[in-house]
């Protein structure tokens, strides 16, 4: 294994959205600086889990779970730290030197790629060949033709156990490899197996066309109906767009782009002449795929189911495309058909027809929302609208919109704007430090020296650690003044780095630090005399004890000075 240094471990975090890492796997909620949403890491059903954007740190209420993106990455796939290190560091493209080489983040994403490459050979062979007759059928009855099937590259895989694993292992990769990259499964008594059985392969492609991950449609009986690769290092379901490969060049000329739901969706919409279609990949939109889109077009043309799951897909999705200033327009389809089974019926004038009355985003959401929600609801929902955007400017152009579907004011709607963002934990009072108990008190202090790092020298001259009381408190302090704020967490131990991540995610930094300074300043001048006294008290009492009169005399002085310099 390579040794990773403590730079080389803060270039990758640097290089990775965290937020976009923890949606992987559970939805997040924004709140300023703070995401929050349910725990991976145990079972609730309550948003516990909070993640700071700008730290990569997470922290759960809850279950006390706590640490940085690595920690967070390692946890929840199972990984040795080592090995968590290296995959984020293949995605953040960040180059390791392995001993051997063979552990280089590159060379890792390279065999992933290779393996793909190999799987789709196999897969399209299948689909040609004796076996596939069935798969072809099927494709033939939903009406996708040999264009559209070469066009996405579909495939098949056949119903055996260990046919695409003995392909791979015939080019020298392990079965281990195989499911890490996605494409093989393992159960839990260890044995590994093809993960895609009887399913029609649809090749999910980066943008620079290469395959990184399957969708697999069942034919016959079986579940789930669709099947995805597991993610891994060359794939983040929520990062890329099915069809987004090969509608890319149409999405940039015409500057629009159709988004769907399905797999078969993006097919039929492609063979009837709408080219540039893609489709989310069995998850809710996120705002990378959105950011994504947002370089490539300005409008995107949602396209979901016509019932009530449909439209409220469609509701977030539109309200996260507004917040990227994007144009959007709401395809709504009748109750019980999506967009393949419409085309079929209906054809390329059919839907033709329904885009050209498609209402326009803003107008959609705001009928939506005023139609099934209280005034509260409503309000909070365009509040929450407002404090997404993605670029302040666009407040200016959303306010009075927004205002004017709601039905009142500019003024009105502002005011409950900056009302709504004044909920945050409080600082303690400084001038109240000297009423909190020990624990307390220096958990404020610390608490500062964990905010605002700036001040930790300062801090140190004026002997936090003298007034630090308890072994945690003074030893989390030392830690604090020998790591940087960036390399610390390795070095703290369950309790500190809960005390540390915690503190991060429930207090903002304060509006005025240096003000909160100046208080804590002169807290800890006063802690700093009070102590002096105590111990000059105890020493002349000593040498009173002892008759040790030169020493009681110069003792007594040195107090005098002291107490009468107290106000
Ligand atoms: P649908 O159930 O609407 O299927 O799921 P569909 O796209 O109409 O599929 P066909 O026409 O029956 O083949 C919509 C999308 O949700 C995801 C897939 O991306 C699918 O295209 N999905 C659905 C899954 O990921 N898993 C499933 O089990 C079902
Ligand atoms: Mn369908």
């Amino acid at each position: 294994m390579p040794r990773i240094s403590p730079e080389k471990i803060q270039e990758i975090k640097s290089r990775l959205d965290p937020v976009a890492i923890v949606q992987r796997y559970i939805e997040l909620k924004p709140s300023g600086e703070r995401w929050s949403g349910v725990c991976p890491f145990h079972q609730e059903t309550k948003p516990s889990f909070s993640l700071n954007a700008a730290s990569g740190l997470f922290y759960c209420f809850g279950c006390q779970a706590s640490g940085d993106i690595i920690d967070f990455y390692c946890q929840i796939n199972g990984l040795e730290f080592m090995q968590g290190v290296l995959e984020l560091a293949a995605e953040a493209r960040v180059e390791i030197e392995g001993g051997s080489g063979d552990f280089s983040a590159d060379r890792l994403r390279k065999s992933y790629f290779q393996m793909h490459e190999l799987a789709q050979s196999f897969f399209t062979a299948q689909l040609t060949a004796k076996e596939g007759a069935l798969a072809r059928e099927y494709l033939q009855n939903r009406n996708i033709s040999r264009e559209t099937r070469e066009m996405f590259g579909l495939g098949w895989s056949p119903a055996g156990w260990q046919l695409l694993k003995n392909h791979l292992l015939e080019h020298g990769y392990k079965p281990e490899s195989g499911v890490r990259a996605g494409l093989l499964s393992k159960n839990n008594r260890g044995r590994t197996y093809d993960r895609f059985r009887s399913r029609i392969t649809f090749p999910i492609r980066d943008l620079s066309g290469r395959v990184v991950a399957y969708g697999g449609r069942i034919v016959g009986e079986g579940e789930p109906k669709y099947l995805n690769s597991s993610e891994s290092p060359i794939f983040k379901k929520g990062e890329l767009l099915y069809g987004l490969f090969e509608a890319r060049k149409h999405i940039t000329q015409s500057k629009t782009a159709i988004l769907t739901e399905g797999y078969a969706d993006v097919l039929a919409l492609f063979q009837h002449k709408f080219v540039n279609a893609c489709g989310v990949l069995g998850t809710a939109l996120t705002r990378t795929q959105v950011r994504r889109l947002s370089g490539l077009c300005q409008e995107v043309l949602l396209i979901f189911d016509g019932d009530r799951a449909g439209r409220q897909a469609a509701l977030r999705s539109a309200e996260m495309i507004l917040t990227f200033g994007l144009k959007v327009r709401v395809v709504q389809l009748p109750d019980g058909e999506d967009v393949d089974s419409f085309l079929q019926k209906f054809g390329t004038k059919g839907l033709a027809v329904l885009l050209e009355k498609s209402p326009e985003g803003l107008a959609f959401c705001l009928g939506m929302i005023t139609h099934n929600n209280s005034p509260r609801q409503t309000m909070s929902w365009a509040i929450g609208l407002l404090k997404n955007l993605q670029d302040p400017s666009l407040l200016a152009y959303y306010l009075p919109r927004l205002a004017g579907g709601l039905g009142i004011t500019e003024p009105e709607l502002r005011a409950a704007l900056k009302w709504s963002g004044s909920a945050k934990k409080e600082w303690a009072e400084p001038a109240a430090f000297k009423h909190l108990g020990t624990g307390q008190l220096e958990r404020e202090l610390l608490r500062f020296a964990i905010h605002c790092p700036e001040y930790r020298k300062e801090l140190g001259k004026h002997d936090l650690g003298q007034v630090l009381q308890t072994e945690r408190g003074k030893n989390l302090w030392t830690k604090l003044k020998d790591y940087g704020h960036e390399a610390i967490l390795p070095h703290l131990d369950e309790g500190e780095k809960r005390f540390f991540i915690q503190s991060q995610m429930e207090w903002t930094r304060p509006a005025d630090p240096a003000v909160l300074w100046e208080e804590v300043r002169d807290f800890l001048h006063r802690r700093q005399e009070q102590n002096t006294r105590r111990s000059l008290k105890a020493a002349l009492d000593k040498a009173q004890q002892e008759g040790n009169e030169t020493e009681v005399t110069r003792l007594f002085q040195e107090y005098n000075k002291l107490i009468t310099r107290e106000p």
